[in-house]
């Protein structure tokens, strides 16, 4: 059953090559979206893991934008709270924020000095690990904000930029890998 989801998740995503930059191959999440077992599915496998590995998660923590198309869905089977890193200027209120480098171009995550408590046990959700910049930039708010990261979820992985090493000690849980 798990090969059957895994297979139908890698047959949702596409590539598009020079997007958004000439050089960059775009792996495109929206199709997994457009069919509803296979977004399932990406629910299914998450929720299994999250169970297995960290049973003890408080909320889950996604990143904009991709991630908050999973990140609720999640949350909501395993019965918590979701939380939202916002790319900077779209939080009201009082903020924390990073700046990190992307796989093309620059950028600062941001989020809701409330939004997760001190101590809180929290998971980090994307639709995909490309350098780590981003995910990484989530892990050094959960710091500032003094949340304690139990691991990072995402729909794909891209293995030879190395996200995954830049993350550590922090795991990262992926479905699909490139
Ligand atoms: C993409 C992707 C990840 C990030 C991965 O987001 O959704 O969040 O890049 O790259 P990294 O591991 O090198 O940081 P992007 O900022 O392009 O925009 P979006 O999610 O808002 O569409
Ligand atoms: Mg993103």
């Amino acid at each position: 059953a798990k090969e059957e989801k895994l297979k139908r998740i890698s047959e949702s995503i596409r590539a598009f090559p020079d997007f958004p930059t000439k050089g960059i191959l775009f792996r495109d999440i929206c199709p997994i979206l457009k069919d509803p077992k296979s977004l399932a599915a990406v629910i299914d496998l998450f929720e299994e893991y999250v169970r297995q590995n960290h049973q003890d998660v408080g909320m889950i923590v996604g990143l904009d934008a991709r991630g908050f198309l999973f990140g609720p869905l999640l949350a909501q089977r395993l019965g918590i709270g979701f939380a939202l890193v916002r790319k900077r200027g779209k939080l009201p209120g009082p903020t924390v924020s990073v700046a990190y480098d992307l796989e093309y171009g620059k950028a600062e995550a941001e989020i809701q000095e409330d939004a997760v408590a001190p101590g809180q046990k929290v998971v980090l959700i994307d639709d995909l690990l490309a350098t780590g910049g981003t995910l990484n930039a989530a892990c050094e708010l959960m710091k500032k904000q003094q949340a304690h990261v139990l691991g990072c979820l995402v729909v794909v992985e891209m293995k030879d930029l190395n996200g995954a090493d830049k993350l550590k000690p922090h795991t990262v849980f992926s479905l699909v890998q490139y």
